[in-house]
């Protein structure tokens, strides 16, 4: 007789975007005259940029020719596209990350949620509270994280870094000592970000009591000031604590595309054991390696014409982002992030909670947004809005949370 694996079974509720995008589709049933602005999930809407297309349908013709066709791509990805990130990610802002210690994927979320597979079950996992839902609940589904605690709704074995206004919404060093720690800026849901002195002082932390830092920088490009990090590895130390998570999602539109990549410098170790040799037998054993048009399509992302494009791209919705942090600052709310990634965070008014937001906000002004305790406990009085929408349906958007 079969068993299941009844780790799942403990996850309370369903996927957060599951339930959001349900509420959606019962009220758009019920007002089908209503137009609905979305932004909630953090999905891009503007096309994939000339220099993208164009490689893609290069890859395209190669694949009709027996001379120029590919099969499986190497299960560690191509060599040109490592390359491409370690030159431009990395050694263009003097990090040391060589092209093999590069693993390419199919994107930052099955990353996030298989990293935890190459560590023992009885390390003890620290993450941000509020945090993207999926590093706590692929622990959970190890079997990792405890017993659920329904009025807290925390996990007895995993350590909670709170983010609150109080804090900057960055995390403090938590007092327990952790094995992995997540920590991911510019930051989901809270759009902060930390400068490179403080990343550092996480690096020495991590260094210090043998952690590992699992640093998901999927918000990178979104950077605009001069003292934020782009890569963990600016701070000195990070070769031998830090594993980086990258995605094309969000800097190059992506989002359907799929691509990501992992990096693990070989300086990971315990003991004699690299997390690179596992994490490189770990995909060999059960990945066969992001398709070769994409990543011809990732390629071109480095591009001189890709960069401009997309610099363009990321300024548009950054554009979007002032719109809505402006808009709603204007009408009295009390809103950080918007800076340096593409989420506004929003304190609710009246002391709603989030959820309460949620319906008010879609019921009152037929708008999505995302209610920020679905994010963690600390996230309860908070609601995030997302710049990934057109600047037409933001600027609409705004119009109405202002007319409320
Ligand atoms: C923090 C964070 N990491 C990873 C991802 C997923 O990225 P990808 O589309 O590359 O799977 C997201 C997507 O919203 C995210 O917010």
């Amino acid at each position: 007789m079969f068993k299941v694996n009844d780790n799942y079974l403990k996850l309370p509720g369903s996927y957060l975007f599951s339930t959001i995008g349900k509420k959606v589709a019962a009220f758009s049933e019920a007002n089908p005259d209503k137009t609905i602005i979305r932004l909630g999930i953090g999905d891009v809407t503007q096309p994939l940029a000339p220099a993208i297309i164009e490689s893609l349908h290069g890859a395209v013709e190669e694949m009709a020719v027996a001379e120029t066709f590919h099969g499986y791509a190497p299960d560690l990805g191509y060599e040109f596209l490592r390359k491409a990130m370690a030159d431009n990610d990395y050694k263009a802002r003097g990090c040391d990350i060589a092209a093999d210690e590069v693993f390419i994927s199919d994107g930052a979320k099955c990353d996030s949620g298989n990293i935890q597979e190459i560590f023992s079950l009885d390390n003890k996992i620290a993450v941000c509270d509020p945090v993207y839902p999926v590093y706590v609940d692929t622990n959970v589904m190890a079997g990792r994280t405890g017993i659920y605690d329904a009025v807290s709704e925390t996990w007895s074995d995993v350590i909670y870094m709170p983010c609150t206004a109080e804090t900057n919404f960055a995390p403090e060093l938590p007092e327990e000592t952790p094995d992995i720690i997540y920590l991911c800026f510019p930051n989901n849901p809270t759009g902060s970000a930390i400068t490179k002195d403080e990343l550092q002082k996480w690096v020495d932390y991590a260094n210090k009591v043998g952690a590992v830092i699992i640093y998901d920088a999927a918000y990178e490009a979104y950077i605009s000031e001069e003292n934020v990090p782009h890569t963990i590895y600016e701070c000195e130390g990070a070769r031998t604590c830090a594993i980086e998570l990258r995605s094309f999602s969000k800097n190059a539109g992506f989002t359907g595309v799929r691509l990501g990549a992992t990096v693990i410098p070989k300086d990971l170790k315990q003991g004699d054991v690299t997390l690179h040799s596992l994490w490189a037998r770990r995909h060999g054993t059960k990945y066969n390696g992001a398709p070769y048009i994409i990543q011809r399509a990732g390629e071109a992302v480095y591009s001189e014409a890709g960069k401009a494009q997309l610099k363009d791209q990321v300024a548009y919705y950054m554009n979007n982002a002032k719109t809505i942090y402006e808009g709603l600052k204007s009408a009295g709310y009390t809103v950080s992030g918007g800076v340096n990634a593409p989420y506004i965070w929003l304190k609710t008014p009246d002391k709603m909670t989030s959820w309460e937001f949620f319906d008010y906000l879609l019921e009152q002004a037929n708008v999505v947004g995302t209610p920020g305790s679905g994010f963690g406990p600390s996230g309860e009085g908070y609601f995030r809005l997302t710049a990934f929408g057109s600047y037409e349906n933001t600027v609409a958007a705004i119009d109405r949370i202002k007319a409320l």
